[in-house]
């Protein structure tokens, strides 16, 4: 059986005091994601229950119940109020995806700080805008990621502490670092939770804007109230499930569905901390009889490319869910799942600022695929006309989708820049950027960004960060960055540049440039091919018009070049 019944009957009589009743929480209590997601549910009766089943990367193992993850975040709490950090600073999490990284996100929410996750991929430069940007007070770390932190902490004076928590003594320990062994540590039985109420902040999630460095997205603990139902009901979690979400906490899907969703859930999850191989993958769903699995279409399209021979090798029997996030879920994706799994991936749409799923094919809800499906009951989704920012009174027109701002988990701003939080605002709809349009049955279907925000594999990198780092390397004059199609991850990153006097373009100019960029960039953002060109398209008031490169590369109408500079 599914959560969720009759579309229709379940929106009609739909409101978040549902979620509340079912979390015991009145208005105006004490609500702290980290006791949700540990205390409560040891209280509940299941502190013997595997929370987290843990595979890195080497094929060790790690298992935590519900009562290990309850005490190690205390431990991690206790550790951070000692250091003397008060509620409200901010702790990053730059790690791969080792438990500590998920028993840490709890832990530091039980003490007020706000924790900020950051892909361990990252290079020094994209780390140091999101810790400067933020004011980090602390920063959790690796043996192994912890030279990109000392090459820019001269430039953080509010980083105050960098903590490794895998420390083996071999060499000595440096300027502001400390060591903290979560399993070795006494362990802490119990910890008074700060007292965080519904609008005290919780996770800072960067994200890629078009112009600009990235964006801070401030959400706050009444979130779980959305993160809570949205997982029970969209990723039909039950409390006998195995559930799989192949997302990094460094990104929103792996903290709201990759943490606060299932543990407060009180399901039992687990996590592979490897790369992709499609080999791998259907063994570990094989090996932990995964039931729920949720996951991103750059990977279902590479298990596609991996072929049909190699699952009849692995006894998929036990997936019973399986759902998607974070760009186009194509037609060909879906019917391929049909085939192969007997049961259709369905997609699921949101973004890093609604903090929680907005659009969905709900189970139990017929599926059309190349569709997001339908809005979660409690969210107000339109087609707006991008002229007047007004609903379309009749479906099938493309316009922007805008939502009615008020669910729980919608960001409560942008950290240190309210001007572009409230950019996102037109007549009382917030505007996700993107564009779509609405059938006769209330399906909504993806059309594109609204903006120069490249969607590369599910990752949202902004041309600007990279045009940046392009910019530092010295034989670069301009550079203008866009996307190019790809058949794995839809679109990947391309980069014009011209140069400077002196320099001339070539494939070892090219390198060199890569190289280069490579240490400031995560992988994700890497370029894939730098064309080097005499000038760059631009409008007469300088602007570069990445509009026009973007279309060559998709091979689409360029359009309006009124504006251009030298038409
Ligand atoms: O453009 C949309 C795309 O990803 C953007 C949000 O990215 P991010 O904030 O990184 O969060 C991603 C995961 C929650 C959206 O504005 N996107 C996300 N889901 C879908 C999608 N595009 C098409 N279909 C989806 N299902």
């Amino acid at each position: 059986m599914t959560h969720f019944g009759n579309y229709e009957e379940v929106a009609r009589n739909f409101s978040w005091a549902i979620s509340e009743q079912e979390l015991d929480y009145q208005p105006g209590q004490v609500i702290n994601i980290g006791w949700y997601c540990s205390d409560r549910i040891c209280q509940q009766g299941k502190a013997d229950k595997v929370a987290l089943i843990w595979e890195g990367f080497t094929g060790e193992k790690k298992i935590f119940t519900y009562n290990d993850i309850r005490v190690y975040s205390n431990t991690f709490a206790r550790f951070i109020t000692d250091l003397g950090i008060k509620a409200g600073e901010r702790i990053c999490l730059f790690m791969d995806r080792v438990p500590e990284l998920y028993i840490g996100f709890l832990g530091i929410l039980k003490t007020g700080c706000i924790v900020q996750p950051l892909f361990s991929a990252f290079g020094e430069e994209s780390l140091f805008v999101r810790l400067e940007n933020a004011e980090t007070s602390a920063i959790f770390t690796q043996r192994k990621h912890v030279s990109k932190v000392r090459k820019i902490r001269d430039k953080l004076p509010h980083l105050k502490h960098i903590i490794i928590v895998d420390y083996d003594g071999k060499s000595p320990l440096q300027e502001r670092e400390l060591a903290f062994s979560m399993e070795k540590s006494e362990k802490v039985e119990h910890y008074e939770i700060y007292p965080t109420y519904a609008e005290s902040p919780s996770v800072l999630h960067y994200t890629s804007g078009t112009t600009g460095m990235p964006k801070g997205v401030k959400h706050v603990h009444y979130s779980l109230i959305s993160q809570y139902i949205t997982a029970k009901w969209v990723l039909d979690l039950h409390d006998d499930d195995i559930y799989w979400c192949t997302a990094d906490p460094g990104w929103v899907t792996g903290t709201s569905y990759g943490i606060i969703g299932p543990f407060s859930l009180g399901v039992t999850q687990c996590v592979l901390d490897s790369g992709f191989s499609a080999e791998a993958w259907y063994r570990f769903i094989e090996k932990n009889r995964v039931t729920v699995w949720y996951s991103a279409p750059t990977a279902i399209r590479s298990l596609m490319k991996a072929g049909d021979e190699i699952i009849k090798k692995f006894d998929l029997s036990s997936l019973r869910h399986l759902a998607s996030v974070g760009e186009p879920l194509n037609p060909e994706a879906v019917n391929w799942s049909i085939r192969v799994f007997g049961k259709p991936f369905h997609d699921t749409y949101w973004q890093t600022e609604t903090g929680c799923i907005v659009i969905t094919n709900f189970p139990g809800m017929p599926v059309k695929p190349g569709s997001m499906g339908r809005p979660f009951p409690g969210i107000t989704a339109v087609i707006l006309d991008p002229n007047k920012h007004e609903p379309y009174p009749e479906p099938g027109r493309i316009g922007l989708i805008g939502l009615k701002p008020g669910w729980p988990s919608m960001m409560r701003t942008y950290w240190n820049n309210e001007e572009a939080y409230r950019n996102k605002f037109r007549n009382g709809w917030y505007l996700t950027g993107d564009r779509a349009r609405m059938d006769q049955d209330g399906y909504i279907w993806f059309v594109g960004r609204d903006d120069d925000v490249i969607n590369t594999g599910g990752h949202l990198v902004s041309p600007f960060e990279v045009e940046s780092a392009l910019l530092e390397h010295q034989a670069v004059a301009e550079s203008a960055v866009v996307s190019k199609p790809d058949p794995i991850n839809m679109e990947v990153v391309k980069a014009f540049v011209t140069l400077k006097p002196g320099f001339s373009a070539s494939k070892d100019l090219e390198l060199d440039i890569m190289n280069f960029i490579r240490k400031k960039l995560s992988p994700l953002a890497m370029p894939q091919e730098i064309e080097f060109v005499d000038s760059l398209p631009k409008t007469r008031s300088g602007k570069i018009m990445r509009r026009i490169l973007h279309a060559r590369e998709w091979g689409e109408e360029v359009g309006d070049t009124s504006t251009l500079e030298n038409e």
